[in-house]
């Protein structure tokens, strides 16, 4: 890793803001605040490593906050629960929920943390929508780019992480999870799904390799977004997204002294 253990000399130590009591580090805030978000199809480790990526970001003192999506909102956790149960919608109608279920979130949530210059992590946003119920379930990718800017008031993250991996072997890893929903150390978000009631985990295959595609195509020269192939260890992917995340918290001001430490 690219941490180190320097000293802080004292012009670095005043860029970290130290409280009023000296010694208390205060967290670093961003002017504007941050939007990163995590995307991918099944089982390729998205919430796992949004969850790695906030620990690590609240270890260096840069407020943080992890939200998933759908859900964060009670009206969201009824969209994440009815979306897993149901088989009966248009594309259209499950993107209005989707959307509902966002515009919910920007409102309670990622608007009011950003306004106050904290760095968001979401897991799945804006993309989502487009893969799935666009490329995938053939909704149209216009209407959901205009409904996506509708529900996030145009906001677009400054860094969208996509875990990338062959459904074939990102599907067998989801049959083997353990239950998320029970988990003691799943810290982050708690899922509201129960194992067994994830709908599109159980969608064909040719489902699945037409959210692959739609990803990758929506990546496609876009500089927002940073490709990692999710078939590598855990500790490798963290350290790309980090070294991705140093650079776009450096350029927002954040002082590169803090991820001496
Ligand atoms: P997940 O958190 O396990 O990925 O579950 C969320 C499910 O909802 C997943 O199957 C993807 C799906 N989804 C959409 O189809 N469209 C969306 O806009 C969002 C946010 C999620």
């Amino acid at each position: 890793t690219d941490e180190g253990h320097g000293i802080l000399t004292a012009k670095e130590q005043s860029a970290l803001n130290f409280g009023p009591g000296g010694d208390r580090l205060k967290k670093q805030s961003i002017k504007g605040g941050l939007l990163i978000t995590f995307e991918g199809g099944e089982g390729v480790g998205k919430s796992t490593q949004a969850e790695r990526l906030f620990h690590k970001l609240e270890s260096l003192g840069v407020d943080s906050v992890l939200a998933q999506e759908p859900g964060g909102s009670d009206l969201g956790n009824n969209v994440r629960r009815w979306i897993k149960r149901s088989n009966s919608s248009s594309p259209l109608a499950e993107t209005l929920l989707f959307e509902a279920a966002r515009a919910q979130l920007l409102h309670e949530t990622v608007r009011p943390a950003i306004e106050d210059g904290k760095t968001v992590i979401l897991d799945r946003f804006t993309d989502s929508t487009l893969a799935y119920q666009g490329y995938a379930r053939g909704g149209d990718i216009e209407v959901i780019k205009s409904l996506n800017a509708i529900a996030t008031g145009d906001l677009v993250p400054h860094l969208t992480v996509l875990l990338d991996a062959d459904p074939k072997i990102a599907l067998a890893r989801v049959s083997n999870r353990p239950n998320l929903f029970d988990s003691e150390q799943n810290s982050g978000p708690k899922r509201v799904d129960p194992e067994g009631e994830r709908r599109f985990e159980q969608a064909p295959l040719k489902f699945h390799q037409n959210i692959r595609k739609g990803y990758l195509e929506l990546s496609k020269g876009d500089s927002r977004w940073c490709v990692i192939g999710a078939n590598q260890a855990g500790h490798r992917i963290h350290d790309a997204i980090m070294k991705r995340a140093r650079r776009l918290l450096v350029d927002h001001g954040v002082p590169e002294a803090l991820f001496k430490r």
